[in-house]
């Protein structure tokens, strides 16, 4: 597959990134990831397009924009609402496309409510404690899979 699109979501508090905790969730900020992201994707011959958002509402449009606009998969970060959120689960539910599900931290190490994620249950496959290699390594098995 070429051209394809993934959406990269990422939920809330991740734009404080790079100021935010960074024992735990690094140095590098957002605006550095998603470059990254951009770049490999368009080496790839792939669009990457990145939303942040604090609102749950804003990331469950995005999820049904790329119903409609032939996103082949969505990359998500959804922070907190990872554990919270059976309305994202819903929205990923209804898309088709791959979904990888990525944590900056390994959430199993930390705060039990961190264990469960309804992402997951949607979820092809799940990074967690990798930092920003995660998301590196999530675009790749895509990019990897649509190749195979
Ligand atoms: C996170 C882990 C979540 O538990 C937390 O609420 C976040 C970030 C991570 O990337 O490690 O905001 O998703």
């Amino acid at each position: 597959m070429s051209q394809a699109k993934v959406l990269v979501l990422h939920g809330p508090n991740l734009n404080l990134l790079g100021t935010r905790q960074p024992e735990i969730y690094g140095h590098e900020t957002l605006d550095d990831i998603n470059n990254r992201l951009y770049e490999k994707a368009a080496f790839n011959g792939w669009e990457a397009k990145a939303l942040q958002s604090n609102h749950e509402g804003a990331l469950i449009d995005a999820i049904h924009a790329a119903r409609l606009d032939g996103t082949a998969a969505i990359i998500i970060n959804p922070a907190a609402y990872t554990h919270t959120s059976v309305a994202i689960l819903d929205a990923l539910n209804a898309f088709d496309g791959k979904v990888i599900e990525v944590h900056l931290s390994n959430v199993h190490k930390r705060e039990s409510f961190r264990h469960h994620s309804y992402v997951s249950l949607r979820a092809d496959g799940v990074i967690a404690g990798l930092g920003s290699q995660g998301y590196l390594a999530a675009l790749d098995a895509l990019i990897k899979a649509a190749d195979a």
